[in-house]
């Protein structure tokens, strides 16, 4: 392995994938990525196309609305059932002016706890993946999520859930104007591609989100418990870090 991918991977806390450096109840939690969750359930494989909403059943976020009244309106929302057991919904966070877009699938317990994405174990892999390509979680870089509730029990959010919660993260882009877009799972890609993707298909190349350049790639959560992926994650931030190079002339 060359020594820059090796250094690299370490930074993500992935280490060599056939080869366990500690065993899993000892893992920090920054570097979670070699522990396999026994229980954890699948991603989103079997996430079926996105189904809009009625146009009757939403009210979109207009071309005007500024980031307060956005967040109060995703605060205060109820156009799908999820609203119904969160503790509060998660906007995003992040700067609000940041070159790069990260978009995950939706909050999980600790996120619907705190109001922030990715702030359990996916998000110490997320922050060490950033880490790897010189980013910072708050620096040029902002993470939403395709729902901004948490789906009871974690499971994957519905195609209805997914298109009544949309409007928002397409305003979030409209008004972060960001030079790149990566989604991380399939219910990001979905939702940005308006298509039934498939990672393994969809990752590896550039995709278009209205004049954005868009990579797909793992979710850090399947990354938790797919070790045999990260060389292929590892490829995916190279495709990002080499696109934003090349966007910013650098
Ligand atoms: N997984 C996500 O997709 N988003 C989060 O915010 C946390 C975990």
């Amino acid at each position: 392995m060359k020594p820059d991918r090796e250094r690299m991977l370490r930074e993500m806390g992935l280490g060599p994938v056939w080869k366990l450096r500690v065993p899993p109840a000892a893992v920090p939690v920054g570097q979670a990525a070699t522990a396999q969750p026994a229980a954890a359930p699948p991603l989103a494989e079997a996430v079926p196309a996105i189904v809009p909403v009625p146009d009757s059943a939403f009210v979109a976020p207009s071309g005007a609305m500024g980031w307060e009244e956005l967040a109060a309106t995703v605060a205060a929302c109820r156009q799908c059932r999820l609203c119904a057991a969160r503790k509060q919904a998660v906007l995003g966070v992040g700067d609000r002016n940041a070159d790069w877009l990260f978009v995950g699938e939706g909050p999980g317990a600790e996120e619907d706890a705190r109001g922030e994405p990715f702030v359990g174990q996916a998000g110490k892999l997320l922050d060490n993946m950033l880490a790897a390509i010189g980013l910072k979680r708050g620096a040029d870089v902002y993470i939403a999520n395709a729902v901004k509730c948490r789906p009871p029990e974690n499971r994957t959010p519905a195609p209805e859930e997914i298109a009544a919660c949309s409007p928002y993260l397409v305003r979030q882009i409209e008004l972060i104007r960001p030079k790149l877009i990566v989604a991380l799972g399939r219910p990001a890609a979905q939702t940005l591609l308006q298509t039934d993707v498939r990672i393994g298909a969809a990752r590896g190349r550039l995709h278009d989100y209205r004049g954005v350049p868009l990579v797909v790639s793992y979710h850090p959560a399947y990354l938790l418990r797919s070790p045999q992926d990260k060389a292929r994650a590892w490829e995916d931030l190279c495709l990002m870090r080499r696109t934003m190079q090349e966007r910013k002339g650098t």
